[in-house]
């Protein structure tokens, strides 16, 4: 090496990147290899090598039900754009029929109901969210295995020239999408591979390298049997999403309980209030929520209703109101949980004002700003920081 060269290295990421890896990495458990992958086409594009074109990346996501796939996609939208919402999202299976193509592309001008068939994909719905800084989009096809002949070559299309017609013949330009594919394809032998029935053994030390190679190698298998070369080999990159293990389910509890205060803290701006759940409030959310065979999906469910339900009726009956403490307990008699209000711990009247800017942290729960906020500190967590 001369005197005037210097090695470079280019394994660091940009500080934007770091920062985006590292908010998404909080809010999905147990996918780091996913969570990487995704940093690296978002470096990809903020230095401005995507390849013209084409969509800035297309991805394929591959593995069980319940382990993050689509919740992946929604918590980029989140740490991107500040809403889950920012994902243009087609549901593969909802177009089988000619006439349901209309409604992703629209119809022909001079067909019935044409005026009235707006299309979910159009240039304007790909940009809404496009901020000072950041204009991309992010696509998603969930299930394309469902997908009809008709929007397999629509799909072929965008992902290999980045554009779409629609119906009236206008052009959509998908080259600052991300465009994200789901399938369940494969997920039956992934989890017996987790488990162990195929002749291995998942014990907790496995070697997670080995285990994640073959877990890669099932998962493609089975979608090079099922797509075309032509579809695959468009593909830039398949990421194959793990089981979810307990571990996983738990730290994925305190994300989604984190995620019920913040919709009380950020929607309601007259009856803000606190929960904190009891070790047993937790283990009985968990032992509801987890049934292996359905990832994590069982457990926001049990959320929703053991949780989510009852306190909508406290609010809804003025059992519960502004800067109030309610504990969550469980009662093993009643099999059910408790809600009981602490009016020790009521709390001084948080500045309304100010709600919309409080941001919860799904890791730790610390709400800023302001009392109210920070008596629940970390109270629904497992007590640890
Ligand atoms: N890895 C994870 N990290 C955080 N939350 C998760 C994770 N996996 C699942 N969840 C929770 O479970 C819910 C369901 O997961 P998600 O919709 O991502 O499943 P999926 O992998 O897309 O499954 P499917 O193949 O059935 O569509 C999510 O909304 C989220 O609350
Ligand atoms: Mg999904």
């Amino acid at each position: 090496m001369g005197a005037n060269q210097t090695v470079l290295d280019p394994s660091i990421h940009s500080p934007e990147v770091r920062d985006f890896e590292s908010a998404l990495a909080r809010k999905v458990v147990g996918q780091d290899r996913a969570v990487r992958r995704l940093a690296r086409v978002y470096q990809v594009y903020l230095a401005g090598l995507a390849s013209p074109g084409r969509p800035i990346s297309n991805l394929l996501l591959l593995g069980p039900t319940g382990s993050g796939k689509t919740r992946l996609v929604e918590a980029a939208a989140e740490v991107l754009f500040g809403t889950a919402n920012a994902v243009l999202k087609i549901d593969c299976a909802e177009f089988q029929h000619s006439h349901e193509i209309a409604k992703l592309i629209g119809s022909p001008p001079g067909y019935l109901g044409h005026r009235e068939t707006q299309p979910l994909i159009t240039q304007d719905t790909l940009e809404q969210y496009y901020t000072e800084t950041v204009k991309l989009s992010l696509v998603l096809f969930d299930e394309i295995e469902k997908a009809s002949d008709a929007l397999w070559q629509l799909l072929l299309g965008i992902l290999d020239k980045a554009t779409l017609t629609l119906g009236d013949n206008r052009r959509v330009d998908l080259s600052r999408a991300m465009i994200f594919m789901t399938s369940n394809l494969g997920s039956t032998e992934v989890n017996k591979l987790m488990t162990g029935s195929l002749g291995f053994n998942a014990r907790p030390h496995e070697n997670d390298d080995s285990l994640d190679q073959k877990i890669y190698r099932v998962a493609t298998e089975a979608a090079r049997r099922k797509f075309s070369p032509e579809f695959m080999n468009r593909i830039d990159k398949v990421i194959v999403f793990r089981s979810l293990k307990h571990e996983h389910i738990e730290k994925i509890l305190d994300i989604e309980l984190s995620r019920v205060q913040e919709r009380i803290i950020t929607s309601m701006s007259d009856r803000q209030f606190v929960f904190k759940c009891t070790p047993s409030a937790r283990e009985f959310l968990l032992r509801e929520g987890i049934d292996m065979r359905f990832g994590a999906r069982h457990l926001k469910r049990a959320i929703e209703r053991h949780l989510v339900f009852p306190l909508s009726n406290l609010i809804a009956t003025s059992q519960i109101n502004l800067g109030d403490l309610i504990i969550v307990d469980y009662d093993p008699a009643e099999s059910r949980l408790t809600f009981v209000r602490d009016d020790q711990g009521a709390l001084v009247a948080p500045d309304v004002s100010a709600a919309g800017a409080v941001a919860v942290p799904a890791a730790d729960m610390v709400v800023t700003a302001h009392a109210l906020a920070r008596s629940a500190a970390n109270t629904n967590g497992n007590g640890e920081k």
